[in-house]
C-alpha cells in the first residue's frame, strides 16, 4: 500500500521559524479545539466511569435516538431512522476505513473534491482502491466501468475552503449517484459553524435532508463529528447515519473487528447532542475570533475566499502557498499550506480559528 508522506512533517521548519518570534508562536495550522470541553459533557462522561461491561458497537438505543432527534432539530432532517445510526471512534477512522468496510478494492474508484481533507485519499489507498480528486461530476469524464466511482465523498462545509453546497447542488449529486449506482458519503462535521446571515437549522443542508434526496436515504451516508462543535476531539466521538442496509453492513464488520466507541463516550455524546447551548456558546467564540482575524488579514493585503462556514479562513495573496506560509511564519504565525489539500490549493493557505483569544490578539497585532 502506497500511503502519502505525512504532510505536516514538511511544516516543521516553519514551525521552528514561527516559534522563534519574540512573542511566541501563534499556531493556526491545525484545527484542534483549544477551549475547554463543556461541563455538561464532562459531567456525563464522569458519571459513566463505571463501565465494567463491553459496550455495544451499534451504540446504545439512547445514543441512536439522540442522533435522530439531533438531525430533526439541528439539521431540518426529520426522518433519520435510529436503526441507521452507528457511532464511530471519531470520524477520521470512519473516513479512512469506509472504502474497506464497503468492500471496495483494486480497480474501484473513490472520488472526492479536488481540494479536500487528505483522509479521503488515504481511505481509498488503505482499501487498495484508486483515489480520484475531482472538480465536478462532469470532470470525471465519460463514465465507463473502469472510471465510474463506487464511492463519492462530499464535504460541506468544506475543509479547507469553507464552501457550503446548497440543496440544489446536493440534489443533483444524489440524482447522478443514483443513476450510476454510486454510494454518496457526506462529511458534514462543520455544519454547526455557518457564518452566513440566516444561518440556522437546515442552512447547511445534510445529504439526508428530504429536500436533497426526495425522502429516501438509499445509498446515502452522513458522517458527523462532535470534535469541533463540542470541543471533544480527545474523546473520539462521531457517528455515521443514513441508509439502514449500508449501516448494517458497516456494523457487521465493526463489531467483529472491535471498532467500538467506549460506553462513557457514548453517554457523553448523548449529553452533547441534547444540549444546544454549549454549541451556540462555542460558535460565538469562534465568530469573534474569525471577525478579528479576517479584518487583520484583509488589512494586511490578504484575500479571504469562500469561508462561508467552518473553522478556517481560506486565504491567498496570489502567490505560491509556501511563500505565504513563510511570510506569516516570519511574523510568528503558523498556517497550513493549501497544497496539503491537493494541487487545487497551491495558491492558498488555510488559517484555523482554533487559538485562544490571547493568541488571536497577538496575530492581529502582528498583522497590523
Ligand atoms: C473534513 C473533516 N472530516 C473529518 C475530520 C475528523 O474529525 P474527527 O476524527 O475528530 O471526528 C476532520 C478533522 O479535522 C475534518 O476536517
Amino acid at each position: 500500500m502506497q500511503l502519502p508522506d505525512f504532510p505536516w512533517d514538511s511544516l516543521a521548519p516553519f514551525k521552528e521559524r514561527a516559534s522563534s518570534h519574540a512573542g511566541g508562536i501563534v499556531d493556526l495550522s491545525v484545527g484542534t479545539p483549544v477551549d475547554a470541553t463543556p461541563e455538561v459533557v464532562r459531567t456525563a462522561l464522569g458519571e459513566s466511569s463505571d463501565a465494567h461491561g463491553y459496550p455495544q458497537a451499534w451504540g446504545t438505543p439512547a445514543l441512536r435516538e439522540a442522533v435522530a432527534s439531533w438531525f430533526a432539530r439541528r439539521r431540518a432532517t426529520p426522518d433519520v431512522d435510529p436503526d441507521g445510526v452507528l457511532p464511530t471512534i471519531g470520524s477520521k477512522e470512519l473516513v479512512a476505513w469506509l472504502p474497506t468496510l464497503l468492500g471496495l478494492g483494486a480497480g474501484d474508484v473513490v472520488a472526492f473534491p479536488e481540494a479536500a481533507y487528505p483522509t479521503y485519499d488515504v481511505g481509498a489507498r488503505i482499501a487498495g482502491a484508486s483515489p480520484r480528486p475531482m472538480r465536478s461530476l462532469t470532470g470525471l469524464g465519460p463514465l465507463t466501468s473502469a472510471t465510474r466511482p463506487k464511492l463519492l465523498w462530499v464535504n460541506s462545509p468544506s475543509n479547507p475552503t469553507g464552501q457550503v453546497l446548497p440543496v440544489e447542488h446536493l440534489a443533483k449529486m444524489v440524482a447522478w449517484a443514483r443513476t450510476h449506482g454510486v454510494v454518496v458519503a457526506s462529511d458534514e462535521c462543520y455544519a454547526e459553524l455557518d457564518w452566513r446571515d440566516g444561518a440556522g437549522p437546515g442552512s447547511v443542508p445534510s445529504i439526508l435532508d428530504p429536500r436533497v434526496n426526495g425522502g429516501s436515504h438509499e445509498g446515502l451516508l452522513a458522517v458527523y463529528s462532535l470534535s469541533k462543535q463540542s470541543n471533544v476531539a480527545g474523546y473520539r466521538a462521531a457517528f455515521v447515519a443514513g441508509d439502514v442496509t449500508l449501516v448494517r453492513r458497516l456494523l457487521e464488520i465493526r463489531r467483529h473487528a472491535g471498532m467500538i466507541v467506549p460506553w462513557p463516550v457514548q453517554q457523553a455524546m448523548v449529553a452533547a447532542l441534547s444540549d444546544d447551548a454549549h454549541v451556540a456558546e462555542q460558535k460565538a467564540r469562534y465568530g469573534l475570533r474569525r471577525e478579528r482575524l479576517r479584518a487583520a488579514l484583509e488589512g494586511a493585503g490578504y484575500r479571504i475566499e469562500r469561508s462561508e462556514a467552518g473553522l478556517y479562513l481560506w486565504t491567498t495573496r496570489d502567490e505560491d502557498c509556501w511563500e505565504t506560509v513563510g511570510a506569516l511564519a516570519d511574523r510568528g504565525i503558523l498556517v497550513a499550506p493549501g497544497s496539503f489539500y491537493g494541487v487545487a490549493g497551491e495558491r492558498h493557505v488555510r488559517i484555523a480559528l482554533t487559538a485562544s483569544d490571547e493568541r488571536i490578539d497577538a496575530a492581529v497585532s502582528r498583522l497590523a
